[in-house]
């Protein structure tokens, strides 16, 4: 006789949760495609450039040189220490190669960040309009996801006040994405400034920053992180960011992030028990991504493109970043009432 899989089966935990909806509409999009239709799929953030030649060099090197096998559980040497001088270069971050933890891309870190530190009940506060998978993250590792709405008039970022307010004798974390996915909206230095201010008077509270589309922005706009707009906060912020946007690496699977020591190892223990280490070939290959030539990653990109972007389709004609158009090309975002 042939039992048929029970649906109660599967975990409480699993039941709370929606599998990724980009993955979904990715995949429908390539079915599509595959019957003939001409697609373009808004929905993974996916570069429109191709991995550089340096780096793909650099992973056949290092197949052909045998690093085939397990490494450190969170990271080599050379790309913790690579790691370490982009913070230093491009973001004035100080750490330590001890502060750094490398994963199976960027979700992976921040994964492995919640299982570490969430118990039932512990509160997570994310800015809405935010990436799908954060709350689902949260769900999944026994937190609770709080979303506080930022709209049209804040630019879609979120302000002290509304911060302040959002905050809870249980709130673990907050996470703020700049630039953003999905509104392409990033904070000014001025306005982590105001944000960090809030968070010194509740010292509990820490800070995931999802700094993954750092380069994939508008010239003319500057980015900033938050633990280098206020050192005060440093020992309770991660730092999250990675290669696969930076450098159209997204199938290569490499995410890191800076942090306190203790949570970096704690971080390390988690995934010690899942995927063990990142892929050997993808990190030898994002070691000559963060050391090699900087034009290998878009950088700024010309705002015209935004102005391309933004003119179209006609009904997008009036992006919603303060400074008229989004700083960053991620999305074109406007409410669905427009
Ligand atoms: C805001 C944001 N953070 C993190 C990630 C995950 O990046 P990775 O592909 O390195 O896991 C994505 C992927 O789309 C993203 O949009």
């Amino acid at each position: 006789m042939t039992v048929q899989f029970q649906q109660e089966s599967l975990s409480g935990r699993l039941k709370t949760v929606k599998p990724s909806p980009t993955i979904a509409i990715t995949r429908l999009a390539t079915e599509l495609r595959r019957g003939g239709a001409d697609i373009i799929a808004l929905s993974q953030g996916e570069p429109d450039f191709d991995t550089p030649d340096h780096i793909k060099a650099a992973a056949k090197k290092a197949i052909d040189d045998g690093a085939t096998k397990y490494t450190d559980v969170d990271g080599i040497p050379e790309l913790k220490r690579a790691i370490v001088q982009k913070f230093r270069n491009e973001n004035g971050l100080d750490y330590e190669t001890t502060n750094i933890s490398v994963g199976t891309g960027g979700k992976q870190v921040i994964f492995n960040a919640f299982s570490a530190t969430l118990d039932a009940g512990d509160e997570v506060i994310i800015p809405a309009p935010y990436w799908v998978s954060y709350p689902d993250i949260v769900l999944l590792t026994g937190g609770v996801p709080v979303a506080v709405a930022c709209g049209e008039e804040s630019g879609f970022k979120l302000t002290a006040s509304a911060l302040e307010a959002a905050i809870t004798p249980r709130t673990k974390w907050l996470v703020l994405n700049s630039p953003s996915n999905p509104t392409g909206a990033g904070y000014s230095a001025a306005e982590l400034k105001a944000i960090a201010e809030v968070l010194l008077r509740h010292p509990r509270v820490l800070v995931l920053t999802d700094d993954m589309y750092e380069h994939i922005r508008y010239d003319g706009w500057e980015f900033s992180t938050i633990a280098a707009v206020e050192p005060r906060l440093h020992e309770r912020v991660l730092t999250c960011n990675g290669v696969s946007k930076a450098y159209a690496m997204t199938g290569w699977r490499i995410g890191y992030a800076g942090g306190p020591a203790a949570l970096i190892r704690a971080m390390a223990t988690i995934q010690s028990q899942s995927t063990t280490n990142p892929s050997s070939i993808s990190q030898a290959a994002a070691v000559a991504a963060l050391t090699g030539p900087s034009t290998s990653s878009p950088r700024a990109m010309p705002s015209s493109r935004s102005g391309a972007i933004c003119a179209w389709p006609r009904s997008m004609r009036r992006p919603a970043s303060p400074a008229g158009r989004p700083t960053a090309p991620s999305t074109c975002f406007r409410p669905a009432r427009d």
